[in-house]
């Protein structure tokens, strides 16, 4: 079974309960979806891919396959002819952008074009918000006002711009090792061609099919403690792949450090008694990001209760 591919322009049509409800069912069974039909002009997306393929072969890519770590330690492997496989390192090229960082300076058009498509993510990462507020019976603008400390506008709003290069031995090196993302809405731009990326659904990886100009959306750790577990984040993965260049660009609205995020209030009380209530703790963003570095790549189960004891 694919992943649902929700069209996001019905929304404001006769069919908007219909699209919230397939919404909502992309967040609690999947924790994965796709929207065409978004709203971000194809002409911008056009421009992205660009720019961002410009920087990565002008800037990036002949770095990556001289000195990159994944590189060394996979020919180190190949020379002893071994048949390990490489687990604590991703065959991947990435690097992020927010709005204050240095921008890389040979590639044409770049800080501009990303600059204008960040500020339409940020905005379709809103109205995502806002639609999953609407979904899981909590007032509007509760989750952004969450994840930014109460008022103002102090989320974290990040962009990373991922390749990966074509690898001799897929067998033996991830292109990304298993995760589930630490933060709210993540909103990735995928390349039109290389596949790669898979989602665990009941057990199963499964492909996110690459649709050309559509935007998958997954939602993270923190959306999943806001939910009280409704929207639980999924385990994802890319597989190196032996043919062409992935494009992978993922943007993600987080929570601010120094916010306090628990699950939410009204979410609580109407759980029946019997439901474990501490599985998810109040704890302070940073202090679970702390917790995330180090265990990035294993169960997080353990996360929230080593944060629980920060
Ligand atoms: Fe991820």
């Amino acid at each position: 079974m694919p992943i649902p591919v929700i069209d996001f322009s019905k929304l404001n049509g006769e069919e908007r309960a219909k699209t919230m409800a397939e919404i909502a069912n992309g967040c609690e069974e999947w924790g994965f979806f796709q929207l065409v039909n978004h709203g971000i002009p194809v002409e911008l997306l056009e421009r992205v891919k660009k720019v961002t393929s410009e920087c990565y072969k002008f800037e990036r890519e002949e770095e990556f396959f001289k000195n990159s770590t994944p590189v060394k330690l996979l020919k180190e492997l190949v020379d002893k002819k071994s048949e390990e496989k490489l687990e604590n390192i991703d065959w991947e090229d990435v690097f992020l952008l927010a709005d204050d960082n240095e921008w890389p300076p040979k590639t044409p058009g770049f800080k501009e074009t990303m600059m204008e498509y960040r500020a339409e993510l940020k905005k379709l990462s809103e109205k995502l918000m806002e639609i999953m507020d609407e979904n899981l019976g909590i007032p509007k603008g509760y989750i952004k006002k969450a994840f930014n400390g109460g008022e103002g506008d102090q989320a974290f709003f990040g962009t990373k711009v991922s390749h990966y290069p074509p690898c001799s031995h897929p067998e033996m090196v991830n292109g990304l090792r298993a995760h589930t993302d630490a933060g709210g809405v993540i909103l990735l731009f995928q390349d039109d061609e290389v596949g790669g990326l898979e989602v665990l659904k009941d057990g199963k990886w499964t492909d996110v099919q690459p649709i050309p100009n559509a935007i998958c959306i997954n939602t993270g750790d923190q959306i999943e403690v806001l939910s009280n577990g409704k929207y639980k984040s999924a385990w994802h993965r890319v597989q190196a792949m032996p043919n062409g260049t992935r494009r992978s660009i993922a943007s993600f609205y987080n929570p601010s450090y120094d916010a306090t995020i628990e699950p939410a209030t009204h979410l609580v009380k109407k759980e029946n008694k019997e439901f474990n209530q501490s599985s998810y703790p109040k704890f302070v963003f940073g202090d679970y990001m702390s917790v995330y570095t180090e265990q990035k790549f294993l169960a997080k189960e353990p996360r929230f209760q080593a944060v629980k004891a920060v």
